[in-house]
């Protein structure tokens, strides 16, 4: 059976752009941008487990169909890369160190992980490009440059939940979380009208496609 998606679309959209004009936008209660990056922590675990699930498919000679995995790979690059890694460190990150964090220390960290994690990309993505090819082999390097990537995700959104979110709790108060929400919204409009409701709906798609055990 597919598994149940868990995640919650309208926490994305800011509330200025969700009641634009009906006067409610005081009322509502604000969101932390912590709460926000859980939430597309949650999504990207979702899609990691799905790509778990191609691979396995693959090992065991069930296979799966390439074009979902090219979308798949789209949907890593741009969910993760462009919109959850541009709002830790252009919008998080400067935040935290104007609001007193240590550059060097737990940002600089992550900062060199997320490195690590877009060349381990490439890695995987290359080898998923490989598929459409004639390579026998090219299962097997797709499954360990995925099986890599996954577990150094995962680990990476561990830590940050452990150590840099909680910092960030500690550090941003209401009118410095006011300030990241207009940066996160600005953010959402250059990624275009409905782009994170497509990314939702990628996700729902793949994940009812390849359903864990
Ligand atoms: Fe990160
Ligand atoms: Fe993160």
């Amino acid at each position: 059976l597919c598994h149940a998606l868990h995640i919650n679309i309208d926490f994305w959209v800011e509330p200025a752009n969700r009641l634009k004009g009906s006067g409610q936008y005081a009322k509502l209660p604000p969101v932390k941008i912590t709460d926000s990056l859980l939430q597309d922590h949650r999504a990207i675990e979702q899609m990691l487990g799905t790509i778990g699930v191609m691979c396995a498919n693959m090992e065991t000679g069930r296979g799966i169909n390439t074009e979902h995995l090219r979308i798949a790979m789209e949907w890593i690059r741009d969910f993760k890369g462009d919109w959850h890694l541009t709002r830790e460190e252009n919008i998080l990150f400067p935040a935290l160190t104007n609001a007193g964090a240590k550059p060097h220390c737990t940002i600089g960290d992550i900062l060199d992980e997320h490195k690590r994690e877009r060349e381990q990309f490439m890695y995987m993505a290359k080898a998923a490009a490989g598929l459409h090819g004639t390579r026998p082999d090219a299962n097997k390097t797709f499954c360990r440059y995925s099986k890599e990537y996954i577990d150094l995700i995962r680990t990476h959104i561990r830590q940050e939940e452990k150590e840099l979110y909680p910092l960030a709790n500690k550090l941003l108060d209401e009118s410095k979380q006011k300030d990241i929400r207009l940066a996160c919204q600005k953010l959402e409009e250059k990624m275009g009208k409905q782009w994170l409701a497509r990314m939702m709906d990628i996700l729902k798609q793949l994940s009812a496609a390849y359903p864990s055990k």
